[in-house]
């Protein structure tokens, strides 16, 4: 709830290296992830990421804390965050909300997939 009420990182990002764009449906819930990745150390990095969904309260809180899960990360160990990882750092979510999870981990990898796509 203090996800959804306080969400964080949201907002376009109007510079950003990639956008990863995902939506479901069936309930018609639509999300964008953006990501600016800088090189650090030999390293792809996401140096700032941010979200704008237009969905459920499930779907705004599970993208907020995507957000803050991911960033500083590599683009390797971002594309590694899972539903459950995005669900447990919110203490949990109902089981029917579970799929709002999984939007926000597929958004996040669509985003590093684009941005990989993108440096060929
Ligand atoms: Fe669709 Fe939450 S009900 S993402």
């Amino acid at each position: 709830m203090e996800h959804f009420k306080n969400p964080r990182n949201m907002g376009e990002m109007k510079d950003a290296d990639s956008v990863g764009e995902v939506g479901n449906p069936v309930c018609g819930d639509l999300m964008y992830i953006y990501i600016k990745v800088k090189e650090r150390d030999g390293k792809e990095i996401i140096d700032d990421i941010s979200f704008q969904t237009f969905g459920c309260a499930a779907a705004i809180a599970t993208s907020s804390m995507i957000t803050e899960l991911a960033k500083g990360k590599t683009l390797e160990e971002g594309l590694n965050i899972t539903r459950d990882d995005v669900a447990v750092s919110l203490d949990g979510l109902p089981p029917i909300k579970m799929h709002c999870s999984n939007l926000a981990a597929d958004g996040l990898k669509k985003a590093i997939e684009n941005y990989r796509e993108k440096q060929k």
